[in-house]
């Protein structure tokens, strides 16, 4: 039997307006519905024959076990002995592991509580400090579903640039202030010197106990008293959880006390309500294995390098950054999990922004430049602003004539006013932008990431890859001589001191 990828790479290429001209059902079939979320994949180029063989490649390289072992708790991080159980803190998976995320949920809605109550006194301001997946969900969330919400004014502080730190605090009265230590490992440079001086502000700032105002948001709680954070303010995770991964966790707790309990709630059914279409639907109406075979189609077949995400939605502008964790961290690898060469590409570059200013910036590329660029809109039905309807109504159709436009193009004897047009899309329209929604949305997301990562046969739970810039980091900051390249010792120099 020949090789699946390729068959893959053999089948010929229709152009988009021949499949919409052959399949009539094209559209019904390659839409999926689930959780209150529309995704059409039908203005790709997935053809019937290039699915049937993305069918065959998924068996071939197991990726239902992969997503059983996954569910099940098995250990699907080989190179850090880990299993993956995010989907076990909304229920899904091993059933000590969703008992133990259950019991550390409980104490997270304590603390909420507490706070609620007034344990605190009035708190008025959330400085939340993390960096990578310990800042980039809560501040998606928090941006995203907090407009109206109104509860707390929530600072995400992550740069280890004190600009960042400063502005953040600007407006904050240190008396009527939390600070949130959010890190998985407790050890992060950035995190912890930006969590050094947020204690010095409350200090400066007159309160008598600085550390009395800390939360640890952590899988290291160890870490956290050694810090001098109290047990009873420390929110542990598992560290099955993995960074990016972790915002349905105690990370997440700036995000439950700015939305309120119940939404954190649901965000968390949202995701589960992924997790089982993930688990359970056939592939070909599988919306994290669809996609996957639309991205492993473009950037393996048709040599994509790049990905690019819009939100037409003002409340989903942190998604394009949040996903380029997500998938590059992820998938951004060279070998296989048997630590053989992977052989061809990975993640792709994931960039992205908001329609419709995005229209008036880069869209000239994606219509008439040199790369292909699949695209993902992302969209909602319901508008989420409260002026005259006329603005959503735009927003929509703008969102929609750029795809048909990419697809469609339009001919012109001018090769200057010449759009070549079969430039795919994909469009995920939601019902409304809610927590169920958008937990329901991230989760296809991280689902997508691992089914390509299966069809790849890599480990998408590790990342190595940040380890030597830290490394190298910490012997500069330590003055080791690691015999650094002349370029990089001159500019030592020049802005550190020392002698060239
Ligand atoms: O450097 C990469 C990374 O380890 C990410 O994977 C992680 O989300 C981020 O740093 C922050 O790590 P921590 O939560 O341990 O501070």
């Amino acid at each position: 039997m020949s090789d699946p990828w390729s068959v893959v790479e053999q089948a010929e290429t229709q152009s988009l307006k021949a499949l919409f001209a052959a399949e009539p059902d094209r559209v019904a079939r390659l839409t999926v519905e689930e959780a209150g979320i529309s995704f059409d994949f039908s203005k790709t180029h997935l053809s019937r024959p290039i699915l049937d063989a993305f069918v065959r490649l998924a068996e071939e390289t197991d990726l239902a076990g992969a997503r059983e072992a996954l569910f099940a708790g098995r250990i699907v991080n080989p190179t850090e002995g880990r299993a993956a159980e995010h989907s076990a803190e909304r229920g899904q998976g091993a059933p000590e592991s969703v008992a133990g995320a259950g019991a550390f949920r409980a104490r997270m809605r304590a603390l909420v509580d507490a706070i609620e109550a007034g344990a605190f006194g009035p708190v008025r301001h959330i400085l939340h400090i993390g960096i990578g997946g310990s800042a980039l969900g809560p501040d998606l969330l928090i941006d995203a579903l907090g407009r109206d919400a109104g509860r707390y004014d929530v600072a995400i502080v992550s740069n280890v640039d004190g600009a960042a730190l400063e502005e953040a605090v600007a407006d904050f009265d240190p008396h009527t202030s939390l600070v949130c230590i959010a890190s998985k490992t407790f050890t992060t440079t950035e995190t912890m010197l930006n969590a050094r001086s947020a204690l010095a502000w409350l200090d400066q700032g007159g309160v008598a106990d600085p550390y009395g105002r800390v939360v640890a948001l952590t899988a290291s709680p160890e870490r956290a008293l050694d810090f001098g954070v109290d047990e009873t303010r420390i929110l542990p995770f598992a560290e099955s959880v993995g960074g990016r991964y972790s915002l349905w966790s105690s990370i997440g707790f700036p995000a439950a006390l700015a939305l309120g309990w119940e939404a954190f709630e649901t965000l968390l059914e949202g995701a589960a309500a992924m997790d089982r279409h993930f688990r359970l639907a056939p592939p070909l109406e599988n919306a994290p294995i669809l996609a996957a075979f639309a991205d492993r189609y473009y950037a393996n077949v048709r040599g994509a390098g790049t990905r690019a995400v819009f939100a037409y939605d003002e409340r989903l502008r942190l998604l394009p950054s949040y996903l380029q964790q997500l998938i590059m961290e992820s998938n951004g690898k060279s070998v296989k999990l048997d630590g053989s060469p992977v052989g061809r590409a990975t993640a792709p570059i994931v960039w992205g922004g908001v329609g419709t200013d995005a229209q008036h910036a880069v869209f000239q590329l994606l219509h008439q430049g040199t790369h292909l660029v699949p695209v993902e809109f992302v969209a909602a039905i319901e508008a989420g602003d409260h002026l005259d309807e006329e603005h959503h109504r735009q927003l929509l159709i703008n969102c929609f004539a750029q795809g048909a436009a990419l697809m469609a193009g339009k001919a012109s004897d001018d090769p200057h006013r010449n759009y070549p047009g079969d430039r795919p899309s994909t469009t995920i329209l939601l019902d409304r932008l809610d927590p169920g929604s958008l937990g329901a949305l991230i989760a296809f997301y991280e689902h997508r990431t691992f089914a390509n990562a299966a069809l790849l046969g890599i480990n998408p739970f590790d990342q190595f890859g940040v380890e030597l810039g830290k490394q190298l980091a910490k012997a500069m900051d330590q003055g080791e001589d690691m015999d650094f390249d002349a370029s990089t010792r001159a500019l030592i120099a020049r802005a550190l001191g020392g002698s060239d």
